[in-house]
């Protein structure tokens, strides 16, 4: 019993300054410190216009967005099941309720922006 006891301090023992040795210096050198953007998206420009939710709900429903995304908490339903969503995407597009106060405004925007100015080409062609 105590030659296992001697085992297990022993094996605590080289755990413990193993990690307090190695960790620090691994996490240095594999997450280096980066100076946060803040998001600000200070690459995009200022927003102009104010939103219209009658206009955007037109847009999310003729730009095909209710194809792949719901806004539950507006009743609208995607008609993609989760299941057959993840095989076509390899991921699940996110239900847009709380996109609002998740996303900041102007990436949110300029999204939008690029997402339908591209679903215009496509339909002109
Ligand atoms: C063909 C399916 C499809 C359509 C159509 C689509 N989306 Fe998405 N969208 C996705 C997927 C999949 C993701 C998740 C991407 C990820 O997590 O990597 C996503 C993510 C998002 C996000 C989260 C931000 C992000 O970059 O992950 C927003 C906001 C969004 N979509 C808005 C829209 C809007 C607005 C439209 C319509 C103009 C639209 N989407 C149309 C599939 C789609």
């Amino acid at each position: 019993m105590k030659k296992e006891l001697t085992v297990l301090a022993v094996v605590v023992f080289f755990s413990l300054l193993t990690y307090w040795l190695v960790e620090p210096f691994a996490h240095g050198q594999m997450h280096k410190h980066v100076e946060s953007e803040h998001f600000a998206y200070n690459d995009l420009p200022a927003l102009t216009k104010t939103g219209d939710a009658a206009k955007g709900a037109e847009t999310f429903m003729a730009g095909g967005c209710i194809g792949c995304h719901s806004v539950k908490s507006q009743g609208m339903e995607t008609g993609m099941d989760p299941v057959s969503a993840a095989a076509s995407f390899g991921v699940n597009p996110p239900d847009l309720s709380n996109a609002g106060a998740l996303y900041d405004e102007k990436f949110l925007a300029d999204l939008i922006r690029s997402f339908t100015v591209q679903a215009e080409t496509w339909i002109r062609k």
